[in-house]
């Protein structure tokens, strides 16, 4: 104890007469924040490590010679801290350094993007002396500096605060950008022949507090004052990013990250950030069309309606399973509910599915059963001891899982273990790896539960005797972790028997926290919706006849057996035997994992109804085409891979013919003489409430075994980058520039084998297709198997899992 008589964890100070006790270690000026006394700061930032960089935040200590910086000075037993508001010579520190400051800064604030919200204008004016007394020539460089395509510098605007450098290094671990030179010279700069490139970028321009570092697609947009915001979440990925968006004129002119610690703290990556320009891009589906003549013409939309409603009351009318749907990850919550209900309850169909990936057979039974399971969540991530990673690439996958990963793994030295054939962008981070070819991931892991002492993976563990040189030590770190474990598994886990069923039976048996990581923004509200052949809303399932009752009581009748799900549907389609596919949100050429499967359904199916934003390879095919609002355009929510719901509100007006997706379904069924039961958004999850999720979770499936015959070639491992071809990126230019060029990753081994070294031109074939990439040699690939991104360049005729030759490609002659 003290002499005061406390634990000797805290310390008791007082600032500006005011006393407080505060955890041992705690800065002065988050002690003073505590109290609700801001002291000025530039470099301070909460989620960076202190800098004491600008001198801004002085303050003056009883006893102390001289002011200390309170962001770099922790709190001591029994301290008197005056800040500016009660000292003199705090004060006078204070206007001394932001004098300094303002020596080579320009006074350009009227043309500069951050006037109106910037720091060191809001503290000049608040706290500066009013007039400066340098007269002499200020500092000038050349400008703006492409730090990278999306980020200009204006070196004469920095403060040297070196938060951006700071963010760069300690939290997206990019350090491409670094302060360079000393004394006046300073300066913040890249490496000459290392571009900034990262996923990040866009968080040093939110953070700079300054105009130093500005955005290429917002500079000269607009000022802040002028801007309309609106609290949003992030439509690109599952990580549920809480965003601002801000319009002017109707236009949305940028999107900040919204501060939400329990989610993504303060950051966001830059497709978040920036990938918006799809709204007013001149893809964007604006008005109903309907095909008369081969042409697709505008028409009312009550035309839509009835030429839409006409196709399926006649494939209807030929008999059951002539009608399918197939929703893309876009959909807000409220809008896969009303697709869920209006295909089982208006259509009679249990043909549908949110998965344009195409799953084992046994994945749709094991999502129904994720669906009612508790979440891991990013705070059981961020305090786990061991995070064990199956099909995920977090960083292309789910970015800011990926920063919350790289916290982790920084601040509490959390074991990270990527189990699978390919480490991607946890290489740098792996504690142990777990290599299995793609497709055995279940066996590494029936492995580890039948060593933790469980043999409720038996068939999976007969099936293969999974060892490797670390998995002793995996097993010995999950021992010691003692339920600060984790497991995620992406959604590609799901594209091979067994291994998604294996990972939800580990966690049940070792008490492993489960986090099941969808791409899509809106693919855990689909899957909580049941927007799945098989599955019922909130983890239930057609084929019990409890959760059958339970949802025909909210929708009515429902189909009398399970239906098709997407590869199904696609079969069918192809084979003549579905009258009128109904897609909602899904790009079904580029986003379907096997698009020439997509092709030939969409070439045989008599209608096609396309419930869309923007036209893309897929409404060439269509036969209806309906025209949707978009996130910032409208209400509704989002649940994120964590299982977390959040609401975002609209920003702008949509398009004047677009409607939203659920407006659309309640219309359909009205013009097939039904009622959806419900209207506005309000309606919609007054009765999603109605229908909580099951209390206890079905079982998994048996996992089965993965299959083991050798094939001719390599297996071909294969998922989009974060930035694609995508629909939604569409328009962003600035930030397409910053997408990673394709590339084929293979192991040392496998590159050997096939004659050719890292950087070298290689050839991928493999269907129809013939690819010519960079290979980039990885040392976290098993040997046999190479990588390619998905839709990065045209990888429409592969799929995953597909054998594909590799060759070393031919030199051009003549080049
Ligand atoms: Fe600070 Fe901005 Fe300069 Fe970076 S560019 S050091 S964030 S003032
Ligand atoms: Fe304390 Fe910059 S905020 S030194």
């Amino acid at each position: 104890m003290s002499d005061n008589g406390q634990a000797q964890d805290t310390v008791t100070l007082t600032i500006d007469g005011k006393e407080i006790t505060v955890p041992k270690g705690t800065l002065v000026i988050r002690a003073a924040e505590e109290l609700g006394i801001i002291i000025p700061r530039f470099c301070d930032h909460p989620l960076l490590d202190p800098a004491g960089a600008c001198r801004q935040c002085l303050v003056d200590i009883e006893g102390q010679r001289k002011p200390a910086a309170s962001c770099t000075t922790e709190c001591g037993d029994g301290w008197e801290v005056r800040t500016h508001l009660t000292s003199d010579v705090a004060k006078k520190a204070q206007e001394g350094v932001l004098e300094f400051l303002l020596i080579n800064h320009p006074l350009d604030c009227p043309m500069c993007d951050k006037g109106g919200e910037c720091p060191l204008q809001d503290q000049a004016l608040s706290h500066g002396t009013g007039e400066s007394r340098f007269v002499d020539e200020k500092r000038r460089y050349n400008k703006p500096v492409a730090v990278s395509e999306q980020v200009l510098l204006d070196r004469e605007r920095c403060v040297l605060c070196a938060r951006c450098t700071r963010f760069s290094n300690e939290i997206a671990g990019d350090p491409f950008i670094e302060l360079f030179e000393r004394g006046a010279l300073e300066q913040v700069a890249i490496y000459e022949d290392e571009p900034y490139r990262s996923y990040f970028s866009g968080n040093v321009i939110q953070i700079c507090p300054v105009g130093a570092l500005t955005s290429a697609s917002y500079r000269f947009k607009a000022r802040p004052f002028d801007l309309r915001s609106a609290p949003s979440v992030c439509n690109h990925c599952s990580a549920g990013c809480n965003l601002t968006v801000q319009a002017r004129r109707g236009e949305v002119q940028r999107q900040l990250a919204r501060t939400n610690m329990a989610v993504n703290e303060t950051w966001n990556c830059d497709k978040g950030r920036f990938a918006f320009r799809n709204l007013t891009n001149d893809a964007r589906l604006r008005e109903p069309m309907v095909r008369r003549a081969n042409e697709l013409t505008s028409v009312s939309w009550s035309d839509a309606l009835q030429a839409a409603t006409a196709a399926i009351t006649a494939a209807t009318d030929k008999g059951a399973g002539r009608v399918a749907v197939l929703a893309g990850g876009r959909l807000a919550d409220e809008d896969a509910y009303a697709l869920a209900k209006y295909t089982r309850a208006v259509l009679g169909s249990d043909d549908l599915d949110f998965r344009t990936r195409l799953g084992a057979d046994d994945e749709p039974a094991t999502l129904a059963a994720v669906a009612a399971r508790p979440s891991a969540t990013y705070a059981d991530v961020e305090n786990a001891k061991v995070v064990l990673v199956v099909g995920l690439d977090t960083e292309e996958e789910n970015p800011i899982l990926h920063l919350r990963l790289r916290k982790a793994w920084r601040k509490n030295r959390t074991k990270i273990v990527p189990v699978g054939p390919r480490e991607g962008s946890l290489e740098r981070y792996a504690w142990r790896r777990l290599p299995t070819l793609p497709g055995h991931e279940g066996v590494a892991l029936a492995a580890i539960g039948r060593a933790m002492g469980h043999a409720n993976l038996a068939e999976l563990a007969a099936a293969g005797n999974y060892a490797h040189r670390d998995l002793e030590q995996v097993l010995s770190d999950l021992r010691d972790a003692t339920g600060d474990a984790v497991l995620l598994v992406g959604e590609r886990a799901g594209s091979h028997a067994g291994v998604l069923a294996a990972a939800v039976r580990l966690a049940d048996d070792t008490g492993i926290k489960l986090g099941w990581v969808p791409r899509r923004a809106g693919a855990r509200g689909a899957l909580e919706a049941g927007l799945l052949a098989g599955a019922l809303p909130g983890g239930r399932r057609l084929d019990d006849a409890e959760d059958r009752a339970a949802v025909e009581a909210v929708w009515g009748e429902l189909p009398s057996t399970s239906g098709r799900d997407a590869r199904a549907i696609l079969e069918a389609a192809a084979n003549g035997q579905i009258d009128v596919l109904h897609l909602v949100g899904v790009d079904l050429i580029s986003d379907c994992s096997d698009a020439a499967l997509a092709k030939k359904a969409l070439d045989k199916v008599g209608t096609v109804i396309v419930q869309d934003l923007a036209s893309n390879a897929t409404t060439a095919h269509a036969d209806v085409v309906l025209p949707v609002t978009a996130t910032q355009e409208r209400g509704g929510a989002f649940t994120n891979w964590e299982g977390r719901h959040q609401h975002f509100r609209p920003a702008v007006e949509a398009p004047r013919l677009a409607q939203d997706d659920h407006e659309i379904l309640v219309q359909l069924a009205a013009y097939q003489g039904k009622d959806l039961g419900f209207g506005d958004l309000d309606q919609i999850r007054a009765e999603m409430a109605s229908l909580p999720g099951r209390e206890t979770p079905h079982a998994v499936p048996e996992p089965t075994a993965p299959s083991t015959t050798e094939d001719e070639g390599l297996a071909l491992l294969t998922y989009p980058l974060l930035l694609d071809r995508g629909t939604l990126t569409a328009g962003s230019a600035d930030l397409l520039k910053t997408a990673r060029a394709p590339y084929a990753a293979t192991s040392p081994a496998t590159a050997e084998a096939i004659g050719a070294a890292d950087g070298d031109e290689v050839t991928v074939t493999g269907g129809d297709v013939e690819l010519r990439l960079p290979l980039r040699v990885e040392r976290g690939m098993v040997d046999g198997v190479v990588y390619v991104p998905t839709n990065s360049t045209d990888t429409s005729g592969v799929a995953l899992g597909d054998r594909v030759t590799v060759g070393r490609a031919a030199a051009e002659v003549g080049a």
